[in-house]
């Protein structure tokens, strides 16, 4: 059965300004007042845009009647789970639950190196993490979701062929989604009037299971420091060359293998960083991006100086296909 609310109505008008984004706001906060009345819901909030514009507008509406779990599974970006505590926490008054698991995590990752069993126990865990903590509160009658109108759409997407839509339908709430009509500019454009800072509303896309897909082969805590510190590299290297938000996805990878190197006049036998920069429409296909060689050059110097036990930096040049854009 077609279930109509999922439908975007023929009539419903493009948010690309501050204004419609403001009036789509205040059209939500009573309806979602009016779903939820004296409830509590809870969400899972990772930091990436959709959830983040959730929290952020059910923060306008109910408050504190929302709980917000935040699940450090030990695969975020440099900074990232600090964002969300600082944006959550101190600036927006939630009421926040941070849990780091990371030990939890990569202590389950050890050892395993089949990419498809790395997001098998990513994803598992994560759900079991998020189920405790959620057990440990009393009155919850809400889940609110981050869905979008892409991921209703695209039911065969990119989300689902890797498995990662999200929290499995949990019978014991009823759904909150108040942006599962919007498209992902329109979410951005409504993020920046609830005033999330920039660099939430407009990051580039990151997967469900995060720099454990980046740090190829099984997982060790040295190759995973190295892939957040060289990531951390590259994108405040693009930021100042003004490539932030003009290139679609950019990241780094640390294969599983060593090379030969030199450093202080002795041989060194240390990891490769591997950079991969995409654009892309809809990520099913994707081409590379001209990275200013002068730049390219800038990046190789700071990691090969910063980042420890990394003697060599490469750059990917394969289109989508015959590669994918992440490298498992
Ligand atoms: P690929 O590597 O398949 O990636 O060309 C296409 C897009 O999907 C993202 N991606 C994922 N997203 N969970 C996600 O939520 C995943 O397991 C996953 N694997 C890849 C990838 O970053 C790119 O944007």
């Amino acid at each position: 059965m077609i279930d109509a609310s999922n439908t975007r109505p023929a009539s419903m008008e493009r948010i690309d300004t501050p204004e419609k984004a403001a009036a789509f706001i205040n059209e939500q906060i009573p309806l979602l007042r009016k779903q939820i009345g004296n409830g509590k819901v809870l969400l899972a909030l990772s930091g990436g845009v959709d959830s983040s514009v959730v929290a952020a507008l059910l923060i306008r509406a109910v408050g504190t009647q929302l709980t917000c779990i935040h699940v450090n599974h030990g695969l975020m970006r440099k900074g990232e789970s600090e964002q969300v505590i600082e944006v959550f926490r101190k600036q927006l008054g939630a009421n926040l639950i941070y849990v780091d698991a990371t030990d939890r995590f990569l202590d389950k990752l050890a050892g395993v190196s089949d990419p498809e069993q790395k997001r098998k126990i990513i994803g598992g865990e994560f759900i079991r993490v998020f189920d405790e903590e959620a057990a440990k509160l009393s009155g919850i009658s809400f889940l609110a979701q981050g869905t979008i109108y892409p991921d209703i759409l695209e039911s065969d997407g990119i989300k689902a062929h890797h498995n990662v839509g999200g929290l499995p339908e949990d019978v014991r709430f009823e759904l909150v989604e108040p942006i599962k009509l919007l498209f992902k500019d329109e979410v951005r454009v409504v993020g920046s009037a609830l005033g999330l800072p920039d660099s939430m509303v407009n990051r580039q896309p990151f997967p469900g299971p995060g720099l454990g897909v980046r740090c190829v082969g099984a997982i060790t805590r040295d190759r995973l420091t190295a892939v957040r510190e060289s990531d951390a590299i590259l994108r405040e290297e693009f930021h100042q060359a003004g490539l932030e938000g003009k290139v679609w996805q950019y990241f780094t990878i640390v294969p599983d293998f060593r090379s030969t190197g030199i450093r202080d006049g002795k041989r060194s036998f240390d990891w490769p960083v591997v950079i991969r920069a995409v654009n892309t429409r809809d990520a099913m296909s994707a081409t590379v991006e001209e990275i200013p060689w002068p730049l390219l050059h800038r990046i190789t110097k700071r990691i090969t100086s910063e980042v420890p036990h990394v003697n060599r930096v490469l750059y990917d040049l394969t289109p989508k296909p015959t590669g994918t854009i992440e490298w498992e």
